[in-house]
């Protein structure tokens, strides 16, 4: 299976970019997940086969100012739904109980998932890594056995920063997730997000049980996409 290329585009992008985005970029393969601004998604679905939403409130539907559902998004042709982010967890107190009811939301909608899971600096340098993604994995799939999630590995202090941990550290912590997926009895893609571009993709690349990228900053600009999914795929 080609590894997967999931386009992240936080809220980085206007009308006038998307536009010229959709324009800019053709035909692409089938490992490509297109993540625009909710607002954005009705032009991605014109062109595009793999689309998912940033964030899902997990209730199909009722009186949430502000908030869309896995039942809405589905029906209009959404196919996946980021959850977890560190940014929803930093920004928006989005709890590992909260990642739990939102990933059963979007399964039962027939949605599928791309669990954002990630250590911290301090979590790092006190060797906590695997105990914090453990209780992330734990308390976020408890009670879920499915085929339909993507994990993505995305260490914080690598979201934006241009700091990737050593390969051979991606290349352990990827293995670690694996394992405990497998105690899950589930075996799901595990990636890789963090400051990934198109300097350094061909290098990420080379990581062999990474099974895609998860990419930020880099997703909104045209010449990096291309060239992402030119080395990927290649
Ligand atoms: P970045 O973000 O590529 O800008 O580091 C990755 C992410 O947050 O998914």
């Amino acid at each position: 299976m080609s590894k997967l290329i999931v386009l992240n585009m936080k809220m980085y992008m206007d009308i006038d970019d998307v536009k010229d985005y959709i324009s800019s970029i053709e035909k692409v393969p089938d490992n490509v997940i297109f993540c625009p601004e909710s607002i954005y998604i009705p032009y991605f679905l014109e062109k595009y086969n793999n689309i998912a939403i940033q964030s899902i409130y997990p209730v199909d539907q009722g009186a949430y100012t502000g908030c869309v559902s896995a039942k809405q998004v589905k029906k209009m042709g959404v196919n996946y739904t980021i959850v977890g982010h560190s940014e929803c967890r930093k920004y928006f107190n989005v709890t590992d109980k909260d990642v739990n009811l939102k990933i059963k939301s979007a399964l039962n909608n027939n949605l599928k998932v791309i669990l954002c899971i990630g250590d911290s600096k301090d979590e790092k340098d006190r060797n906590k890594t695997f105990e914090s993604l453990k209780r992330q994995l734990d308390i976020g799939l408890e009670g879920i056995k499915s085929n339909d999630i993507i994990v993505a590995y995305e260490p914080i202090y690598s979201i934006g920063t241009g700091v990737i941990p050593i390969y051979d550290e991606i290349k352990d912590t990827i293995e670690f997730i694996k394992n405990e997926l497998k105690n899950k009895d589930m075996s799901l893609p595990v990636i890789y997000g963090g400051s990934v571009n198109k300097d350094n993709i061909g290098s990420l690349n080379k990581i062999d049980n990474v099974d895609g990228f998860m990419i930020g900053g880099a997703s909104a600009h045209i010449d990096q996409v291309k060239r992402i999914i030119e080395v990927v795929n290649k």
